[in-house]
């Protein structure tokens, strides 16, 4: 069977083809699905959102209802396929207008095609796509065997959650960010550095140059809320610190490289330390098999690398997306899609489907 993912709750436009693998082995199907790539094309707006170094969302949607079509016609293409049998798009949480030009025009097609359509989470998405294995090329594996429960650590750039995931589609949402989330901590201190959007790749691309031995400066930033007994994040206080020691030094000194290349290593190890330290502590807590990263901060390398390490101490599995998959892209939606056909789990009536802008994982 092949899925169509739409995903247009931000600023990507998103559409992917995704085939389902049957012939495997009997009686392995519903353990261990396999999947493959046909197609995942994203038309990023990151250019247009650069100037204003964030995403405004009546733009944004203006650019998806330009890109959809194009988008759609690219993925069909590269997939060789006309159609598909199943049509699964992003419901929310999301911006209101990008949601729902995505979904009209998923209801469109399905509509047109006589195929289901099916809503989907985007944070569900997120969380699914760290279970997949990328075998080779474009062959994905899911791993659904003696990982529940698992904890979910979702950061990306509005939303940093800790989900406690009993099975798929059992999810209790165990912690969450007060204010800003880590990608959008992120992307604002990379901009009081003058660093461009999104800031998540160019701290990471920053901070990778620092080098402890050589570097005049030692920069100390707060780490909120780490010894606090709940599993809750809060950013805003990060970025006020930086904003308050970039503001402190001299222009001259502020815009050097090695004090840039300083701030970014310290900035990214302070939001690492908090994100590992509570998920290890959840994991600890609620006895969990493995853990699991998903959302665009989960594309930062020190971020995995910090978790892998953690996750080999305490004896369990770290699982994370396969790369280029951890960003928003059409494919995560046809993935959290397939699960939710199978379980007959979408409306018979598309018409029904509305954006919910403020969905939260239940
Ligand atoms: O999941 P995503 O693509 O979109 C949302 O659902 O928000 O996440 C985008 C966020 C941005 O804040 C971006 O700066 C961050 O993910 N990001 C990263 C990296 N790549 C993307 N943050 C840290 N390191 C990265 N390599
Ligand atoms: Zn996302």
């Amino acid at each position: 069977m092949r899925i169509l993912g739409v995903e247009t709750s931000c600023d990507d436009t998103g559409i992917a083809v995704l085939e389902v693998i049957e012939s495997l082995p009997r009686g392995k199907a519903g353990e261990t699905p396999q999947f493959r790539i046909l197609a995942n094309v994203v038309s990023s707006q990151i250019k247009i959102h650069r100037e204003y170094g964030g995403v405004y969302p009546m733009l944004a949607k203006r650019e998806h209802q330009k890109n959809l079509p194009i988008v759609l016609k690219k993925t069909l293409k590269e997939a060789e396929c006309e159609k598909t049998d199943a049509i699964a798009v992003t419901y929310g949480p999301g911006l209101s207008p990008c949601l729902w030009t995505g979904l009209n025009f998923a209801k469109d097609l399905a509509k047109k095609w006589n195929t289901p359509l099916i809503p989907v989470d985007h944070i569900e998405a997120h969380m699914l796509t760290g279970m997949l294995t990328q075998k080779q090329s474009n062959a994905l594996t899911f791993q659904q065997s003696n990982i529940f429960p698992a904890v979910a650590l979702i950061v990306s750039g509005g939303h940093t959650q800790l989900v406690l995931v009993k099975n798929i589609g059992e999810y209790q949402i165990i912690g969450e960010t007060r204010d800003d989330a880590a990608g959008e901590c992120f992307d604002k201190t990379a901009r009081i550095l003058g660093l461009e959007y999104p800031g998540g790749p160019e701290i990471a691309a920053t901070a990778a140059k620092f080098s402890i031995s050589n570097s005049q400066f030692s920069i100390k930033l707060p780490r909120p809320m780490l010894h606090t007994k709940d599993y809750d994040f809060s950013f805003s206080g990060l970025k006020t610190a930086v904003l308050y020691d970039y503001q402190a030094r001299p222009k001259k000194e502020r815009e050097s490289k090695a004090y840039i290349q300083a701030m970014a290593h310290e900035i990214q190890q302070a939001i690492i330390d908090v994100l590992v330290h509570k998920t290890m502590q959840a994991a600890e807590e609620f006895k969990t098999k493995s853990i699991v990263v998903g959302g665009g901060v989960a594309a930062n390398e020190s971020l995995r690398a910090r978790l892998k390490e953690s996750a080999r101490g305490a004896s369990i599995a770290l699982l994370a997306p396969p790369p280029g998959l951890a960003t928003d892209n059409g494919l995560m939606i046809a993935l959290a899609g397939y699960f939710k056909y199978k379980q007959g789990a979408y409306p018979k009536n598309p018409d029904q489907i509305e954006a919910d802008p403020n969905l939260r994982i239940a």
